[in-house]
């Protein structure tokens, strides 16, 4: 386009990311300088702009440039701090350049907030339980935990405090979310319990082991021709949170391969529930390991909304809009 150019660009992009930042931009950014084609449309647009400063640990530590930082955060500037390593010029220290993925992330992340669920506090639980069997060994099921996950992320994004309890995953902790790591159903119980009188929601996404062992050997099992392990009953976590609910919101998750609709109508009812997230994993594109889920949502009274198949964290978007009209 024939047009002035650093405004043409200044007043297209939706956002701005600086990446890497140096000490020289961060410099120019806070004074005002525009003396180049990137300094001169960060003074002229109007978009929401991320820095990602990456530098030598000494650069990054100097007062001048902490209060640079300090004086562009205050400008609604939004600052990503370096990780720590091994840096380009030799040295170990803190002032790397993040990963691409997690830049992208944390940009998504902000640009994507509202305030849904501000000031809200919201319990997430995920992850398959772990019940010990002896000090090597456990039994516990398929849930990988993205679908939890995705739920804590929207929470946080919505502007919720949001404390996510997960049994062991593979996942990075989402951008903006406490997390506390269980491995039983007890310990999970344990954790939400703490939580639960502050809460205004919980959302029970894990995948609770019905059962543990009754007792638990101190030492490894030596092999033997045939075995056999006593279980007993986990406490239902949920369904205790739904007895001695008081202002709290509670949403349930139910996997099941058949009647999923009839037995999710049963488990709110049960359960004392707002809501009941239910999915079939018997379908290839839904429930365990798999990015996608499809999904309906079951109210007390039998209401019921049918998702189409969509992303986990489509689906999670939608858990908490559904939260907040709750
Ligand atoms: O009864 P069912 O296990 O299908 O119910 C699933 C829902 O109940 C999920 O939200 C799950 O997190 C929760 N649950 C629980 N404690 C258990 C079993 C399930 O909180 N012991």
């Amino acid at each position: 386009d024939w047009n002035v150019e650093h405004i043409a660009y200044a007043t297209w992009a939706d956002a701005y990311v600086v990446a890497p930042a140096t000490a020289n931009m961060l410099a120019k950014m806070a004074h005002g300088i525009a003396d180049d084609m990137l300094s001169t449309q960060l003074l002229a647009t109007t978009a929401p702009v991320f820095v990602c400063p990456a530098m030598n640990s000494n650069m990054y530590a100097h007062p001048t440039v902490q209060e640079n930082l300090s004086t562009l955060r205050g400008r609604g500037v939004h600052v990503l701090e370096p990780d720590s390593g091994l840096l380009a010029c030799g040295v170990e220290g803190k002032g790397r350049l993040p990963d691409p993925q997690k830049i992208m992330d944390w940009v998504d992340f902000h640009l994507g907030k509202t305030e849904l669920l501000e000031g809200k506090i919201v319990i997430v639980s995920a992850g398959g339980t772990q019940e010990a069997i002896d000090p090597v060994r456990y039994i516990t099921n398929r849930s990988s935990g993205k679908m939890g996950y995705a739920v804590a992320l929207k929470a946080a994004q919505a502007g919720a405090k949001t404390i996510l309890v997960s049994a062991p995953t593979d996942l990075a902790v989402p951008i903006g979310v406490e997390c506390i790591i269980v491995r039983s159903a007890t310990e999970m119980k344990e954790a939400i319990d703490s939580y639960y009188d502050s809460a205004d929601a919980v959302i029970m996404a894990a995948a609770v082991a019905d059962y543990r062992v009754a007792e638990v050997a101190d030492n490894k099992i030596k092999k033997q021709e045939t075995m056999t392990l006593e279980l007993v009953k986990n406490p239902d976590i949920l369904a205790s949170l739904g007895d001695r609910k008081e202002h709290q919101k509670l949403i349930g998750f139910a996997a099941e391969t058949q009647d999923v609709i009839t037995y999710g109508k049963e488990k709110v009812r049960k359960k004392n529930l707002d809501m009941l997230v239910a999915n079939d994993v018997s379908k290839s594109n839904a429930g365990f390991d798999v990015d996608t889920n499809e999904v309906s949502f079951i109210y007390p009274g039998d209401q019921i909304v049918n998702l189409p198949n969509m992303s986990k964290l489509d689906v999670a978007e939608r858990i908490i809009q559904a939260l907040a009209d709750l």
